[in-house]
């Protein structure tokens, strides 16, 4: 798939059919993170992926930005130890975020020219999650990533147009060139 077709095409997908997700599909999802940059190289993300049934509803009641059960989850953590050793303080409060989001976005691209939809989620109350997946202290669970074949077809969500957040040269100097 084009690289475009896919940025342009990918929706966050709430909804999902029944059907199992293979486990060649979510190695080759969560190798596509794996091979997102991050800073210092420094990879401190880990992954969870949860495809128990009973798992996934108890992290549905702990997760008021996920709206149904979809059949995979991929926790998307990072370990703030390896961060903060390696990165100091920027790396354990920053980079790790920054770094597991651009895993996610890798991930969510990578389902969608498998065929895939996907929803990333931060709306869950970590503390639950932490306890359902035994996660260490030294890590912290960033962002869910909700996997599966889509059921819905939603419409685009309005983006802002370009020359409304696009200065060329110096801050509100706007770029006449960007289309409005
Ligand atoms: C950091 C982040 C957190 C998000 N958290 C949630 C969430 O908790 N629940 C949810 O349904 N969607 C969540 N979303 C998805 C956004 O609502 C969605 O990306 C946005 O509305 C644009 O729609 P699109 O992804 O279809 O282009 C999140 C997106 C990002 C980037």
């Amino acid at each position: 798939m084009d690289l475009f077709e896919a940025i342009y095409g990918r929706r966050s997908i709430r909804l999902f059919k029944g059907d199992e997700v293979n486990d060649e599909k979510i190695i080759k999802i969560l190798d596509a993170g794996r091979w997102a940059p991050s800073g210092g190289n420094i990879q401190p993300w880990r992954y969870i992926v949860v495809k128990d049934k009973n798992i996934i509803k108890l992290i549905k009641m702990f997760s008021p930005g996920m709206f149904s059960e979809p059949p995979v989850l991929i926790v998307i953590c990072s370990d703030k130890k390896e961060a903060f050793e390696r990165g100091g303080v920027l790396g354990r409060d920053y980079l790790s975020i920054v770094d597991c989001a651009m895993a996610a976005q890798n991930m969510m691209l990578a389902a969608y020219a498998l065929g895939l939809g996907t929803c990333v989620i931060k709306s869950f109350n970590s503390k639950a999650i932490r306890e359902i997946l035994e996660i260490p202290n030294h890590v912290e669970p960033e962002l869910i990533i909700a996997l599966g074949y889509p059921a819905e077809k939603p419409t685009p969500p309005p983006r802002k147009p370009l020359s409304d957040i696009t200065f060329l040269n110096r801050y509100q100097k706007r770029w006449e060139k960007v289309a409005k």
